[in-house]
Protein backbone atom coordinates (compact mmCIF):
# COMPACT_ATOMS: atom_id res chain seq x y z
CA UNK A 1 0.00 0.00 0.00
CA UNK A 2 1.11 3.32 -0.83
CA UNK A 3 1.83 5.94 1.92
CA UNK A 4 -1.08 8.49 2.17
CA UNK A 5 -1.02 11.80 0.60
CA UNK A 6 -2.25 15.84 1.67
CA UNK A 7 -5.10 14.71 -1.25
CA UNK A 8 -6.22 11.61 0.31
CA UNK A 9 -6.84 13.01 3.79
CA UNK A 10 -8.18 15.73 1.96
CA UNK A 11 -10.88 13.30 0.33
CA UNK A 12 -11.79 11.71 3.52
CA UNK A 13 -14.06 14.36 4.67
CA UNK A 14 -17.61 13.46 5.17
CA UNK A 15 -16.49 9.28 4.85
CA UNK A 16 -14.78 8.08 7.55
CA UNK A 17 -13.23 10.05 11.10
CA UNK A 18 -9.81 10.48 10.14
CA UNK A 19 -6.81 9.16 12.48
CA UNK A 20 -3.81 11.37 13.92
CA UNK A 21 -1.30 11.57 15.94
CA UNK A 22 2.15 13.13 16.37
CA UNK A 23 4.94 11.16 15.76
CA UNK A 24 8.72 12.52 16.95
CA UNK A 25 10.57 9.38 16.70
CA UNK A 26 11.16 6.37 14.66
CA UNK A 27 10.26 3.68 17.37
CA UNK A 28 6.52 5.34 17.66
CA UNK A 29 6.36 6.19 14.14
CA UNK A 30 6.64 2.25 12.98
CA UNK A 31 4.49 1.49 15.82
CA UNK A 32 1.64 3.75 14.61
CA UNK A 33 1.97 3.72 11.01
CA UNK A 34 -0.22 0.84 10.62
CA UNK A 35 -3.51 2.48 12.35
CA UNK A 36 -3.35 6.25 11.56
CA UNK A 37 -3.87 8.50 8.47
CA UNK A 38 -2.13 11.29 9.51
CA UNK A 39 1.24 11.23 11.56
CA UNK A 40 2.02 15.01 12.49
CA UNK A 41 5.83 15.83 13.45
CA UNK A 42 4.53 18.49 15.90
CA UNK A 43 6.25 21.14 17.27
CA UNK A 44 4.90 19.89 20.64
CA UNK A 45 8.08 17.83 20.74
CA UNK A 46 9.75 20.98 22.29
CA UNK A 47 7.96 20.68 25.31
CA UNK A 48 7.66 16.72 25.03
CA UNK A 49 11.06 15.67 24.03
CA UNK A 50 13.06 18.81 25.02
CA UNK A 51 11.25 19.91 28.48
CA UNK A 52 10.87 23.06 27.07
CA UNK A 53 8.44 25.62 28.70
CA UNK A 54 6.49 26.05 25.27
CA UNK A 55 6.99 25.51 21.67
CA UNK A 56 8.75 28.47 20.83
CA UNK A 57 12.41 27.51 21.31
CA UNK A 58 11.89 24.79 18.59
CA UNK A 59 13.95 25.35 15.82
CA UNK A 60 13.85 24.40 11.91
CA UNK A 61 16.50 21.87 12.40
CA UNK A 62 15.24 19.79 14.91
CA UNK A 63 12.07 19.30 13.49
CA UNK A 64 13.72 18.27 10.36
CA UNK A 65 16.03 15.95 11.98
CA UNK A 66 13.20 14.48 13.75
CA UNK A 67 10.71 14.54 10.34
CA UNK A 68 13.71 12.23 8.98
CA UNK A 69 13.46 9.75 11.01
CA UNK A 70 9.63 9.39 11.24
CA UNK A 71 9.30 9.64 7.31
CA UNK A 72 12.13 6.73 7.59
CA UNK A 73 10.41 4.98 9.77
CA UNK A 74 7.41 4.53 8.40
CA UNK A 75 5.61 3.77 4.84
CA UNK A 76 1.62 4.34 5.23
CA UNK A 77 0.40 7.43 7.26
CA UNK A 78 0.81 10.95 5.37
CA UNK A 79 3.49 12.68 7.76
CA UNK A 80 2.82 16.38 7.60
CA UNK A 81 5.81 18.99 9.23
CA UNK A 82 5.37 21.61 11.89
CA UNK A 83 7.09 24.65 10.66
CA UNK A 84 8.51 26.26 14.31
CA UNK A 85 8.02 29.75 15.40
CA UNK A 86 9.95 32.41 13.33
CA UNK A 87 10.22 30.43 10.39
CA UNK A 88 6.94 31.52 8.27
CA UNK A 89 5.71 34.81 9.60
CA UNK A 90 8.08 37.09 8.31
CA UNK A 91 7.14 37.06 4.45
CA UNK A 92 5.79 34.59 1.58
CA UNK A 93 9.47 34.09 0.42
CA UNK A 94 10.91 33.29 3.61
CA UNK A 95 7.94 30.67 4.32
CA UNK A 96 8.36 29.44 1.19
CA UNK A 97 12.45 28.86 1.35
CA UNK A 98 11.99 27.25 5.05
CA UNK A 99 8.71 24.78 3.96
CA UNK A 100 10.83 23.74 0.59
CA UNK A 101 13.50 22.82 2.90
CA UNK A 102 11.29 20.73 4.85
CA UNK A 103 9.84 19.12 2.22
CA UNK A 104 13.01 18.61 0.13
CA UNK A 105 14.82 17.20 3.28
CA UNK A 106 12.59 15.02 4.60
CA UNK A 107 10.24 13.90 1.67
CA UNK A 108 7.23 14.57 4.00
CA UNK A 109 4.17 15.20 2.55
CA UNK A 110 3.12 18.65 3.51
CA UNK A 111 3.64 21.07 6.49
CA UNK A 112 1.54 22.78 8.82
CA UNK A 113 1.36 26.19 10.34
CA UNK A 114 -0.45 28.46 12.84
CA UNK A 115 -2.60 31.27 11.91
CA UNK A 116 -5.60 32.16 9.95
CA UNK A 117 -6.68 34.82 8.23
CA UNK A 118 -3.13 36.52 8.59
CA UNK A 119 -1.36 33.85 7.26
CA UNK A 120 -3.96 33.28 4.69
CA UNK A 121 -1.39 35.38 2.12
CA UNK A 122 1.45 32.49 2.80
CA UNK A 123 -0.84 29.57 2.14
CA UNK A 124 -1.88 30.41 -0.95
CA UNK A 125 1.42 31.26 -1.80
CA UNK A 126 2.68 27.62 -0.23
CA UNK A 127 0.30 25.65 -2.19
CA UNK A 128 0.25 27.93 -5.58
CA UNK A 129 3.92 26.49 -4.90
CA UNK A 130 3.02 22.47 -4.99
CA UNK A 131 3.60 22.60 -1.00
CA UNK A 132 0.68 21.23 0.81
CA UNK A 133 -0.49 23.23 4.14
CA UNK A 134 -2.26 21.83 7.06
CA UNK A 135 -3.93 25.03 8.75
CA UNK A 136 -4.08 25.30 12.47
CA UNK A 137 -6.53 27.73 13.96
CA UNK A 138 -8.04 28.07 17.11
CA UNK A 139 -5.99 28.19 20.26
CA UNK A 140 -2.45 28.31 18.53
CA UNK A 141 0.73 27.37 20.80
CA UNK A 142 3.29 29.71 19.22
CA UNK A 143 1.09 32.93 20.14
CA UNK A 144 0.96 31.65 23.96
CA UNK A 145 3.13 35.01 25.21
CA UNK A 146 0.24 37.19 23.73
CA UNK A 147 -2.54 35.25 24.34
CA UNK A 148 -2.32 34.89 27.72
CA UNK A 149 -1.87 31.13 28.10
CA UNK A 150 -4.03 28.04 26.56
CA UNK A 151 -7.25 29.39 26.67
CA UNK A 152 -10.48 27.40 24.90
CA UNK A 153 -12.02 29.37 21.99
CA UNK A 154 -15.83 30.13 21.03
CA UNK A 155 -17.09 29.93 24.43
CA UNK A 156 -19.08 32.85 23.83
CA UNK A 157 -20.96 33.17 20.46
CA UNK A 158 -19.43 36.78 19.80
CA UNK A 159 -16.01 35.39 19.79
CA UNK A 160 -17.48 32.70 16.79
CA UNK A 161 -17.11 34.78 13.38
CA UNK A 162 -13.17 35.41 13.75
CA UNK A 163 -12.95 31.61 14.03
CA UNK A 164 -15.43 31.18 11.14
CA UNK A 165 -13.53 33.64 8.66
CA UNK A 166 -10.30 32.30 9.94
CA UNK A 167 -11.28 28.99 9.11
CA UNK A 168 -12.91 30.04 5.62
CA UNK A 169 -9.52 32.09 4.92
CA UNK A 170 -7.59 28.66 5.42
CA UNK A 171 -9.71 26.67 2.72
CA UNK A 172 -9.67 29.36 0.42
CA UNK A 173 -6.04 29.59 0.72
CA UNK A 174 -5.56 25.93 -0.42
CA UNK A 175 -4.74 24.41 2.37
CA UNK A 176 -5.98 20.57 2.90
CA UNK A 177 -6.98 20.05 6.33
CA UNK A 178 -7.10 22.58 9.20
CA UNK A 179 -6.43 21.63 13.15
CA UNK A 180 -9.26 23.22 15.26
CA UNK A 181 -7.02 23.42 18.85
CA UNK A 182 -9.20 24.06 21.94
CA UNK A 183 -12.57 25.14 20.92
CA UNK A 184 -16.01 24.72 22.51
CA UNK A 185 -18.10 21.71 20.56
CA UNK A 186 -20.25 23.63 19.27
CA UNK A 187 -18.24 26.55 17.13
CA UNK A 188 -16.02 23.11 16.32
CA UNK A 189 -19.00 21.47 14.78
CA UNK A 190 -20.42 25.09 12.87
CA UNK A 191 -16.65 25.32 11.48
CA UNK A 192 -16.85 21.67 10.10
CA UNK A 193 -20.26 22.22 8.48
CA UNK A 194 -18.99 25.11 7.02
CA UNK A 195 -16.04 23.98 5.34
CA UNK A 196 -15.30 21.08 2.53
CA UNK A 197 -11.81 19.95 3.95
CA UNK A 198 -11.45 18.24 6.90
CA UNK A 199 -10.89 19.63 10.41
CA UNK A 200 -8.99 18.19 12.82
CA UNK A 201 -9.72 18.09 16.64
CA UNK A 202 -7.81 18.69 19.47
CA UNK A 203 -9.66 19.68 22.37
CA UNK A 204 -12.55 20.69 20.14
CA UNK A 205 -15.22 17.54 20.39
CA UNK A 206 -16.10 14.96 18.05
CA UNK A 207 -18.20 16.48 15.72
CA UNK A 208 -14.40 17.53 14.10
CA UNK A 209 -13.80 15.01 10.93
CA UNK A 210 -10.60 13.89 12.96
CA UNK A 211 -9.51 14.17 16.06
CA UNK A 212 -5.75 14.49 17.07
CA UNK A 213 -3.60 14.10 19.79
CA UNK A 214 0.05 13.85 21.36
CA UNK A 215 1.19 10.12 21.11
CA UNK A 216 2.66 10.04 24.77
CA UNK A 217 0.12 11.75 26.08
CA UNK A 218 -2.39 8.98 25.00
CA UNK A 219 0.27 6.61 26.30
CA UNK A 220 0.99 8.18 29.80
CA UNK A 221 4.31 9.52 28.86
CA UNK A 222 3.70 12.90 29.84
CA UNK A 223 3.78 14.47 33.34
CA UNK A 224 1.33 16.77 32.13
CA UNK A 225 -2.26 15.96 30.33
CA UNK A 226 -4.90 19.18 29.57
CA UNK A 227 -8.83 17.98 29.98
CA UNK A 228 -8.64 16.78 26.56
CA UNK A 229 -6.66 14.04 26.58
CA UNK A 230 -7.52 10.11 27.14
CA UNK A 231 -4.59 8.28 28.65
CA UNK A 232 -5.13 4.99 27.18
CA UNK A 233 -2.34 3.19 29.17
CA UNK A 234 -0.07 4.40 31.66
CA UNK A 235 3.51 3.58 29.86
CA UNK A 236 5.27 5.31 32.95
CA UNK A 237 4.12 2.36 34.87
CA UNK A 238 5.03 -0.66 32.62
CA UNK A 239 8.52 1.54 32.13
CA UNK A 240 9.41 1.48 35.62
CA UNK A 241 8.42 -2.31 36.27
CA UNK A 242 10.72 -3.37 33.49
CA UNK A 243 13.39 -1.50 34.41
CA UNK A 244 13.29 -2.13 38.45
CA UNK A 245 13.16 -5.87 37.25
CA UNK A 246 16.70 -5.29 34.93
CA UNK A 247 18.13 -3.63 37.93
CA UNK A 248 17.41 -6.21 40.22
CA UNK A 249 18.71 -8.87 38.32
CA UNK A 250 21.48 -6.94 37.02
CA UNK A 251 22.41 -6.27 41.01
CA UNK A 252 21.33 -10.15 42.26
CA UNK A 253 23.88 -11.24 38.46
CA UNK A 254 20.89 -13.15 37.24
CA UNK A 255 21.15 -10.87 34.29
CA UNK A 256 22.51 -12.15 31.43
CA UNK A 257 22.14 -15.36 32.15
CA UNK A 258 23.08 -18.38 29.86
CA UNK A 259 20.27 -17.70 26.83
CA UNK A 260 22.12 -13.56 26.66
CA UNK A 261 25.73 -14.33 26.37
CA UNK A 262 28.16 -15.49 23.85
CA UNK A 263 30.23 -18.76 24.46
CA UNK A 264 33.57 -20.01 22.14
CA UNK A 265 32.89 -22.25 19.36
CA UNK A 266 32.93 -25.89 20.29
CA UNK A 267 36.90 -27.26 20.21
CA UNK A 268 37.49 -28.91 16.75
CA UNK A 269 39.61 -32.07 17.53
CA UNK A 270 41.73 -32.43 14.92
CA UNK A 271 43.12 -36.05 13.03
CA UNK A 272 45.81 -34.27 11.27
CA UNK A 273 48.65 -36.41 11.86
CA UNK A 274 47.60 -38.85 14.08
CA UNK A 275 48.04 -41.59 11.62
O1 LIG B 1 2.56 20.45 17.82
C1 LIG B 1 1.60 19.68 17.87
O2 LIG B 1 1.73 18.54 18.33
C2 LIG B 1 0.31 20.16 17.37
C3 LIG B 1 -0.98 19.51 17.74
C4 LIG B 1 -2.03 19.74 16.74
C5 LIG B 1 -1.01 18.17 18.27
O3 LIG B 1 0.30 21.12 16.69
Amino acid sequence: MRRKSANDIRSLKGKIPIVCLTAYTAPIARVIDEKVDLMLVGDSLGMVLYDYENTLQVTLGQMINHAKSVVGASSKSCVVVDMPFGTYEESTDKAFMNSARVMKETNCNGVKLEGGQKMAKTIKYLTKSSIPVMGHIGLQPQSVLLDGGYKVRGKVKSEWQKYIDDAIAVQEAGAFAVVLEGMAEPLAAEITSILNIPTIGIGASAKCDGQILVTEDILGLSNVAPKFVKKYINLDDVIKTAVHKFSDEVKNRSFPSSDHIYNMRPHIVSNKGNN
